[in-house]
């Protein structure tokens, strides 16, 4: 495996999709191969599961269901675009991954944690971030970036997205030399630039 593979984690509204994509533009310009690609979505199928997982009208989706669906529409990003990616050598820049199931799922929903990782290896074929960029922003802030627009997971109470939110800093925890948390600024530009340099100094090691 040639490429590199960074992903972006945090709770609602820490602006990872805008960040994700601000790197993206930046590692482009410096003439990297890349590609910026999101969870749940980035294949046909997947973007159809996204739809089902969000759409706040599925209020019957059970916690096993749900956790398998996000796990159905990786299977098909990892297989019909990111390995194909880090085979190419490219980096591959993905907004969400598997922590994002511990989180959410794992500490939000209670699902088995053991289950989780080890279902999460074998969808992945083993595939582990290289680095993990941990955007942190106060819940309440994220929350309200997103009050008229929220979906069927947005729209969780605060107590459940406070457990996704301690299982985030938990795996940080566990795993610090890959995931770096970044405390997202007010202006999205100085965020961007915290992540640029982390990122440069990964490549530079990991060259
Ligand atoms: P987004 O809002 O960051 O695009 O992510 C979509 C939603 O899906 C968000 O509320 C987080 C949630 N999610 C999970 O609950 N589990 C997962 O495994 C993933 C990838 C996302």
């Amino acid at each position: 495996m040639k490429g590199k593979f960074i992903t972006f984690e945090g709770s609602e509204g820490s602006g990872k999709s805008t960040q994700s994509r601000l790197l993206y533009q930046y590692l482009k310009r410096k003439g990297l191969k890349t590609v910026c690609l999101r969870e749940p979505g980035g294949t046909k199928a997947s973007e159809k599961i996204r739809e089902i997982l969000l759409d706040h009208k599925n209020d019957s989706i059970a916690p096993l269901s749900e956790m398998l669906l996000y796990m159905a529409a990786r299977v098909q990003l990892v297989n019909e675009i990111i390995l194909p990616a880090l085979k190419k050598g490219k980096i591959v820049i993905c907004d969400r991954f598997l922590d994002s199931t511990i989180a959410y799922q794992g500490y939000g929903l209670g699902i088995d944690i053991g289950l989780i990782k080890s279902l999460g290896k074998y969808v992945t074929s083993g595939l582990n971030p290289d680095l993990t960029i941990f955007l942190n922003l106060p819940l309440k802030k994220g929350l309200k970036h997103r009050e008229y627009t929220k979906d069927r997971i947005e729209k969780r109470s605060l107590t459940y997205h406070s457990r996704v939110l301690k299982g985030y800093f938990k795996l940080a925890a566990q795993e610090p030399k890959r995931i770096k948390i970044i405390k997202v600024d007010k202006d999205k530009n100085k965020t961007q630039t915290k992540i640029r340099e982390l990122v440069d100094k990964f490549l530079q090691k990991n060259r």
